[in-house]
């Protein structure tokens, strides 16, 4: 055994909470960023046993759950502890540390929330982040999604970017240098740094200590524009499998998650439902894109199944990609959104009869739509949030509100979305900061809607 450094560096995380239980985790990594591939984390090749606490208090004086998890370099020496035997809609509190003979640290404690139990009625307070690009620009957003302690955080995508330093980057778009060396990610050491780099962002651990996350990525967890098993870009298919395998490995020995990869896949579309008030439904757009396909046939059946089953108030939809229809100002609509899978998206509307919420990301801007089925029946509006970070593209966003009436708001700044569902009403608020280029914007709500007869209704801030 040896004597390592402070192991904690990379903070805590909580996340999937039903009404009984949550994960919680960590990774063991004194030196987060080091060269050597063949010590993840600056870590020794051994096992270490890693004693965890979960607790009422802040103070950890009424513990409820403790045990050893073994952090084996497999992983990283990352750990995934299933907390089970919670009381639903309670706060707790967790930490980690590590024997004497590896350095007795303890790490910072995390605050974690259950769900509430399957007849609560109890309002669900959630935020919505996406597209955090860490060269663009410093995760202030993030760090007033903490402060908000909300009850789950869903992360829509985008939570890394796989590319390394532009030669030439555009002025504003490097704010702040990547892990050395800046490259593009191909290998299971490249994603392993490019997320231990990530969190040395002070903010981005708080937001993971601050509250449960529930994520999915997009396509910048492995690579640009990726479909399915097809790297998108016309290279070798049998090379992209194993890039990808090693990204989906290293996402999951960075996040709380119920399940680890199986084989080339990890499993990540899944219902977390929030008592009768909202079925949190998250999608995978990814894993099993097809041409004309964007979930694959058993995603797809999951799904309509969950919503046409659904008695929940609202049926949300947790995904990254621009749902309703987006017309460009030259009649074009994105090949890499619902509008390159129209039948499908049709499928999707007629499996709800109202109540739907649509959450998405990807586009660097926000939005805020109705959603109308075939027949022109509302059924449901979609928040697209804005990125943490990540620069937006130069799209005509005046010409795209005036050739899409059901598109009804746009804003321009980085930022956030903030909601509450309850049996009555859904609010959101779009937070957003003035700046990334520096540490410490302030937050303020730009926008608030709420929801009436299945379309949005634009409320005073
Ligand atoms: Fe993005």
């Amino acid at each position: 055994m040896a004597k390592i450094g402070y192991p904690f560096t990379l903070g805590v995380a909580s996340g999937e909470p039903t009404s009984g239980g949550v994960i919680i985790w960590t990774r063991l990594a004194p030196d987060p960023v080091g060269l050597d591939p063949g010590r993840p984390g600056g870590m020794p090749a051994e096992t270490v046993p890693v004693r965890w606490q979960v607790a009422e208090d802040e103070r950890f004086t009424k513990i409820v759950a403790t045990g050893t998890a073994q952090a084996r370099q497999a992983w990283a020496h990352s750990v995934h502890v299933k907390v089970d035997g919670l009381r639903p809609a309670a706060d707790y509190h967790y930490r980690f540390s590590v024997p004497a003979a590896f350095g007795g640290a303890t790490s910072p404690a995390g605050r974690t929330r259950t769900a509430p139990a399957r007849e609560s009625g109890d309002p669900v307070r959630f935020a919505v982040a996406s597209c955090q690009r860490y060269e663009h620009g410093h995760f202030s957003a993030l760090g007033h999604i903490a402060d908000e302690r909300p009850d789950v955080i869903f992360h829509v995508g985008d939570y890394i970017y796989e590319g390394g330093k532009p030669a030439d980057p555009a002025p504003g778009r490097y704010i702040r240098p990547l892990e050395s060396p800046e490259r593009t990610c191909r290998t299971l050491h490249d994603y392993r740094n490019r997320y231990a780099r990530y969190r040395t962002d002070a903010a981005l651990r708080a937001a993971h200590a601050a509250a449960p996350w529930a994520p999915i990525w997009d396509d910048h967890e492995v690579r640009d524009n990726y479909a399915g098993a097809r790297p998108g870009d016309g290279s070798d298919p049998e090379a992209f499998l194993r890039r990808r395998t090693a990204a989906y490995q290293a996402y999951y020995e960075h996040f709380p998650l119920r399940v680890r990869p199986v084989g080339t896949g990890l499993h990540m579309y899944r219902w977390r439902p929030y008592g009768r008030v909202a079925d949190f439904l998250i999608l995978d757009a990814r894993q099993y894109r097809e041409p004309g396909d964007m979930l694959g046939r058993a995603q797809e059946e999951w799904l309509v199944g969950r919503l046409e089953g659904s008695t929940a108030r609202w049926k949300v939809l947790v995904q990254p990609m621009f749902f309703a229809r987006r017309q460009f100002p030259d009649g074009s609509l994105s090949t890499d959104a619902w509008d390159a899978f129209p039948a499908q998206r049709a499928r999707v509307l007629s499996a709800v009869d109202g109540g739907l919420v649509v959450l998405s990301g990807d586009v660097h801007n926000n939005w805020a739509c109705d959603l109308a089925d075939d027949a022109g029946r509302p059924v449901g509006v979609e928040f697209v949030g804005t990125a943490i970070t990540s620069a937006p593209p130069g799209t005509d966003n005046a010409a795209i509100l005036a050739a899409n009436p059901h598109i009804r708001f746009h804003d321009g700044h980085r930022g956030y979305m903030s909601g509450t569902a309850g049996p009555d009403g859904l609010e959101l608020a779009y937070r957003v900061v003035d700046f990334v280029d520096r540490p410490g914007s302030p937050v303020r709500t730009v926008a608030l809607f709420g929801v009436e007869g299945d379309r949005l209704k634009r409320l005073d801030v």
